[in-house]
């Protein structure tokens, strides 16, 4: 069955990579993931947002994703290591439904919250969720942008000399940090970068430095990156090319990603990278055959070129391949 992250997190801090947590909402997302982890023979995080739930039914969601296990042993994997995991639970409520609903993992994020009031809903999570050997992510720093309807202008990374203190009082079996990264294709404004030769915009590096002083306080604790998509330019160009109109998208370069993998980063959330390739190839196939109306004939395309990213990210960049 689903399992949850302790002993993923725990192999993947000794081996040097990050677990993929990739969002779903639909059938062929969770095709080209177990489709992808398959192949690579990578362990996996399948992350359910509450947007997610209020598009798809939490409870079609929940059977998609224990239907996924015999769906991955179907395909040749033995034994798929699959975690089902709620993405930025706000609630204690929202987290309890989740964990009787089957749901092996939860995050609840109170990283909007005081300090005191993160550590008391945190806490209140962890004690419900372990009754159940449910495990828990908590956050601690804010990542610009949108993230659950609160906007925030600034990042506010999350502070080193916190996360000692957090991660005992709370319990938390992984923490989720601002260091630079945020949701989204847009995570940074064009004045923000730098530009290339070509003219390319460069962001801004992540904060590496904080992330140092977060590993010398917690050392082998598990650490989770948000908002990691790298926002592939081929993708953006294929998108505007067939009509789209995405401006100034930029993401996090996947060559820093790859350095945080190697690090007690051992669970990176990707998303808006999935959007971005789906997107992609049914602009496509509408702008090159705009007789076809069978959905199939623009979803294959889209969870093939899906499946190829997801494979991308596992052997490239997280490194998770071959750890089955
Ligand atoms: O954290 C954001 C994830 O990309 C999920 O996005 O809330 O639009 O489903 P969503
Ligand atoms: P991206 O928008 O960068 O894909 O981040 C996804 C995420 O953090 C989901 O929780
Ligand atoms: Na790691
Ligand atoms: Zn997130």
């Amino acid at each position: 069955g689903l399992v949850n992250t302790r002993e993923m997190f725990a192999k993947a801090i000794k081996g040097g990579y990050a677990i993929p947590a990739f969002n779903f909402n639909n059938m062929e997302q969770l095709q080209a993931i177990i489709g992808a982890v398959v192949e690579t023979k990578s362990p996996v995080i399948l992350q359910v947002s509450s947007g997610a739930r209020k598009y798809a039914n939490q409870t079609l969601l929940r059977y998609m994703a224990q239907g996924a296990v015999e769906y991955a042993k179907e395909l040749g994997c033995p034994n798929p290591q699959i975690a089902l995991h709620l993405d930025h639970g706000d609630s204690l409520e929202l987290c309890k439904s989740c964990i009787e609903m089957g749901f092996s993992s939860v995050m609840i994020d109170g990283s909007h919250l005081p300090y005191d009031e993160n550590v008391a809903l945190t806490r209140s999570v962890v004690e419900y969720a372990h009754q159940y050997d449910v495990t828990v992510e908590g956050e601690l720093g804010v990542l610009a942008g949108i993230e659950d309807d609160v906007v925030a202008e600034h990042h506010t990374y999350t502070e080193p000399a916190e996360v000692i203190d957090f991660v005992s009082k709370t319990g938390v079996d992984s923490l989720a940090i601002s260091i630079g990264t945020s949701h989204g294709a847009n995570k940074f404004t064009p004045e923000q970068c730098k530009r290339d030769a070509n003219g390319i915009l460069v962001p801004p590096p992540l904060r590496f430095d904080i992330l140092a002083e977060i590993e010398k306080q917690i050392p082998g604790f598990p650490i989770v990156l948000h908002g990691s998509s790298s926002v592939p330019q081929d993708e953006v160009a294929t998108i505007n090319q067939y009509g789209g109109a995405l401006k100034d998208a930029v993401g996090i370069p996947e060559e820093q990603l790859r350095q945080a993998a190697k690090s007690a980063v051992c669970k990176i959330n990707i998303d808006s990278d999935g959007r971005l390739a789906m997107t992609a190839a049914i602009r496509k196939v509408f702008a090159t055959n705009p007789a076809e109306f069978d959905p199939r004939k623009y979803l294959g395309p889209a969870r093939e070129s899906l499946k190829k990213l997801y494979m991308h990210k596992i052997i490239n960049v997280l490194g998770s391949n071959d750890r089955l």
